[in-house]
């Protein structure tokens, strides 16, 4: 199945690069700061008429058509273009992530970086790789020395679970944050040891599949801000390479909103 899901996401980052920094059509979604673009769409309808004539009995949950057979043995979650902001505004950080599940267990994960070429992968049990190297956390067990990264979600005049004030504490204890516009990246800097931690509430199951699979096949945790396992649907996530976890839930429960 990977060869397939790599197969896809090469095709669909092919359609996405294509767009980049053309004239293209921007609508609105929710509000003013959520985004949706004609490439958006074009790169979910080439994705979905891929896995409907190759695996037709398969469902499909998307981010900008919704569900199809999601009760299905195998579900395909995609997000066709992560990091919507920055490709409108012309700034090439976002990605293609696709995470293929198997009776709800997800079984493959890719998120193509596009404009770096960086094509990260991983199938349950065997690793995670980056352009055929093999993805390890970093073993910096220090969150004093760590670099973190985050995202804020699209209703953040909200303040979901404290996010902006778990911002103003976490940036006083660590080395740095980035705040890159694409979890799915996100996640696989995790994964590969640039970053040492990544948080965010709000995010969608189209925005953690994948990097969720190759951040635990490099040796990283996933957990929700109360230190429970995540799952694709959890509304906070917290990924880390495992040593500075408990450092970081330990800011994060004692900021955090329930
Ligand atoms: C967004 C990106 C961003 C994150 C937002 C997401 P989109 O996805 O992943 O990094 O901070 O919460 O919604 O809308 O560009 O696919
Ligand atoms: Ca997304
Ligand atoms: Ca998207």
């Amino acid at each position: 199945m990977l060869e397939s899901v790599l197969e896809i996401a090469r095709e669909a980052g092919e359609i996405v690069k294509e767009g980049f920094g053309k004239n293209f059509k921007v609508e609105f979604k929710t509000n003013e700061s959520n985004l949706v673009t004609e490439i958006d769409k074009k790169s979910e309808e080439h994705i979905k008429n891929y896995i409907n004539k190759k695996f037709p009995s398969h469902g499909i949950l998307a981010e900008e058509s919704g569900g199809t057979n999601t009760s299905a043995e195998y579900v395909w979650v995609i997000d066709p273009l992560d990091g919507t902001t920055n490709f409108a505004h012309h700034f090439p950080i976002f990605s293609v992530s696709i995470g293929l599940q198997k009776n709800g267990e997800t079984i493959c994960g890719v998120v193509n970086h596009v404009m770096l070429n960086e094509l990260n992968y991983a199938e349950l049990g065997s690793g995670s790789f980056r352009n055929g190297e093999q993805l390890k956390v970093s073993d910096n067990s220090k969150l004093g020395r760590s670099l973190l990264v985050t995202g804020f979600p699209y209703d953040i005049n909200d303040n979901p679970s404290n996010a902006l004030g778990l911002f103003t504490e976490i940036v006083k204890v660590s080395q740095g944050i980035r705040r890159l516009g694409s979890a799915a990246i996100d996640f696989c800097y995790v994964a590969g040891g640039s970053f040492e931690g990544f948080w965010e509430v709000h995010l969608h199951p189209w925005d953690i599949c994948a990097g969720k699979l190759i951040v635990e096949e490099a040796g990283g945790i996933i957990t929700d801000f109360d230190g429970n396992p995540a799952s694709i649907h959890s509304k906070q996530i917290l990924c880390t390479n495992k040593l500075i976890h408990h450092q970081l839930l330990e800011v994060i429960k004692k900021n955090k909103f329930d």
